[in-house]
């Protein structure tokens, strides 16, 4: 009352390499219920050379677009969470059996150090037991998360420079399944679904199976590549190929060319995909069958993607909606946020449904 007891929010803020978006959330509990609300939103672009291969070159062009994007979206919370993917981060499900949380803890760190291809004192590890209902033989299912320690410095260093305070980090592909059992609550508990990010660098592919997370994979894969392929083809500038890419094609853009080297990106994107989606249907003996996808990110956002999806695999797929159950003002905000650009808020609203730690 009075704002005393006031749930202390954060900034659910999203570094890609080609944008930087934030979202935060009004959360409101109600006895079972937890209902969501967009306080505040914000995009803005990132410079080419900005971020490379994950990490970050230019860490003034970062900070400066953070400060830029808190300013305009006028976010005065200065608490963040931000996510890391990529091959810095490696994420293992392993089976342990049951036992007590401390020797649980010791099995974690040998585990670690077997498991992950970096030495361990480079890394930062942390794990969650899954919820999924223990196996036959009584193990307990864990996913095990290794973050090389170089990586967050790199990313925390660009938080200070930009003057906010970091308060979490995830991995891009759980905020993403974070964001999608938000809003897809009944989906997300019956079927197999594959949710997809789809970015400038990086492709996130997430397979979550009736509520529990099976597969996670970070794909070298993006619009940043579509995008090199358009301009070497066609003789053009990064900008007309970014912009035929995103379906404004200038007057030297050659319609038919263009419509090729398209075609073959996409190609070659739902082959990796395929890939993919194959190692997880053949992974263990039982059935397993993806029922739907969901596509989210910058690259989702091109013209027929979702045909492509749907011509490939004979699966459903939509465009993701990270705003599905959550409410916002549309007076208060550009609704583009809300339609157009929806699909580019998961891994941000992922991140904003956390609460800062007290
Ligand atoms: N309408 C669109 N709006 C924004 N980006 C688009 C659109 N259409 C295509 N794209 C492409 O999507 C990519 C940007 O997507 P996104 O903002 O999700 O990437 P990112 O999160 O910054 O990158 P990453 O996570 O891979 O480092 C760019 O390659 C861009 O060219
Ligand atoms: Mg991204």
């Amino acid at each position: 009352m009075f704002g005393l007891a006031k749930e202390k929010s954060l900034v659910g803020l999203d570094i890609g390499s080609y944008s930087v978006k934030a979202v935060e959330l009004k959360i409101k509990e109600k006895n079972e219920n937890v209902q969501y609300e967009v306080q505040k939103i914000g995009y803005e672009p990132l410079p080419h050379d900005a971020i490379v291969e994950g990490t970050i070159i230019d860490s003034t062009a970062v900070s400066e677009t953070i400060k830029l994007l808190f300013d305009n979206a006028r976010i005065t919370n200065k608490d963040a969470a931000i996510s890391i993917s990529g091959n810095s981060v490696i994420i293992k499900k392993i089976a342990l059996p049951n036992m007590d949380p401390q020797e649980l803890a010791e099995s974690i760190i040998w585990e670690a150090k077997h498991n992950i291809p970096y030495p361990y004192e480079e890394t930062n590890v942390d794990y969650a037991v899954l919820k999924s209902p223990r196996t036959p033989e009584g193990n307990v299912d864990i996913l095990l998360v290794a973050a090389k320690k170089d990586k967050i410095a790199n990313y925390s260093n660009a938080i200070s420079m930009a003057r906010k305070n970091l308060v979490a980090i995830e991995v891009d592909i759980f905020s993403l399944i974070n964001a999608f059992e938000v809003n897809y609550p009944e989906i997300f508990k019956e079927k197999t679904v594959a949710i997809i990010n789809m970015g400038a660098n990086i492709t996130n592919v997430g397979i979550v199976e009736r509520g529990v997370p099976q597969l996670f994979r970070d794909l070298s894969l993006g619009g940043y590549f579509f995008t090199e392929n358009i301009r070497k083809e066609l003789n053009v500038s990064f900008e007309e190929a970014e912009a035929a890419l995103k379906g404004i094609p200038g007057k030297n853009i050659n319609a038919d060319q263009f419509a090729a080297v398209l075609t073959m990106n996409i190609r070659d994107l739902l082959d990796e995909m395929e890939k993919t989606f194959s190692f997880y249907e053949a992974g263990e003996k039982r059935d397993r069958r993806i029922e739907q996808i969901l596509l989210s990110g910058g690259l989702a956002l091109i013209p027929n993607m979702i045909s492509a999806f749907e011509l490939k695999f004979r699966i459903k797929t939509e465009l993701f909606n990270p705003f599905k159950m959550i409410k916002y003002d549309e007076k208060k905000f550009d609704s583009i946020y809300f339609n157009e650009m929806a699909p580019v808020f998961g891994v941000a609203v992922g991140l904003s449904t956390r609460k800062a730690e007290k």
